[in-house]
């Protein structure tokens, strides 16, 4: 069965709009292995304007499934992952600007570094998958790196303002996928899937794992906000102040 990685940056996202304790990522990602995730994903970026080094300690320490670390391809966040062995590391361009990862790693343009990288994270013990776009030379370029996964970015699929730009985006994805299968590589594919697109890219031959955070979280929002108020409303039930 195809894996799911539950990417839960955005838990950490609402802490930080308060700089305080709560959502905690730590419990997000409990709960998220109780459902069922086969990995917890976090992008620990260069700001921290998310997830920070507190939650990568103590998620490496208390998830079960896969701890999936994305990050910049840089030594900074190479040698916290080369400290910290989460048991895959994915690499992901980063731009502080961006409001998310906005497309793949460009591994075609700067191939030594991210060999450098992969070989580096790999003598620690840690799996390795590449971001790429479903762009072949890209993906040519990611497979010679040596790298374990390639994990195509399904951001254009997502956006195709029609079916017929989506069928396109898919059958470029489904021609690397083969090119990243025939390498011998796990494939990997995430961004943007929801519960009404994730099934085409589901079914490609050989899929192993999807990550999806945006369309979960937004999803448990709505799915726990009754029961949030009810608990606070039996709360203050519990009050007797002569208000009335
Ligand atoms: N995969 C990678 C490499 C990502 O950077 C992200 C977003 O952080 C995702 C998957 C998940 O994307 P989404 O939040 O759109 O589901």
């Amino acid at each position: 069965m195809i894996e799911l990685g539950v990417n839960i940056d955005h838990i950490a996202t609402v802490r930080q709009a308060r700089r305080t304790v709560e959502p905690d990522p730590v419990w997000a990602a409990v709960m998220a292995e109780l459902g069922g995730a086969d990995g917890i994903t976090v992008h620990l970026r260069e700001d921290r304007r998310h997830i920070n080094d507190r939650d990568v300690a103590l998620l490496r320490e208390t998830v079960r499934c896969k701890l999936n670390l994305e990050m910049a391809c840089v030594e900074e966040i190479v040698k916290i992952a080369c400290k910290t062995v989460p048991d895959q590391a994915t690499l992901v361009p980063e731009r502080r600007e961006e409001i998310t990862t906005e497309g793949g790693l460009d591994v075609a343009g700067q191939k030594s570094t991210v060999q450098k990288m992969v070989r580096c994270l790999q003598d620690c013990g840690v799996v390795v998958s590449l971001f790429l776009d479903p762009d072949p030379q890209q993906i040519e370029s990611g497979i010679a790196t040596g790298c374990d996964a390639i994990e195509i970015h399904t951001g254009r699929y997502a956006l195709a303002e029609n079916d017929q730009a989506r069928n396109a985006e898919r059958a470029r994805i489904l021609a690397v996928g083969e090119m990243i299968v025939s390498a011998g590589l796990r494939l990997h594919a995430g961004h943007g899937l929801t519960y009404h697109n994730v099934l085409p890219i589901a079914e490609i031959p050989k899929m192993q794992e999807l990550n999806i955070g945006h369309s979960i979280i937004s999803r448990a929002l709505m799915s726990g906000l009754k029961e949030a108020v009810a608990e606070m409303k039996r709360l203050l039930g519990t009050v007797q102040n002569n208000s009335k």
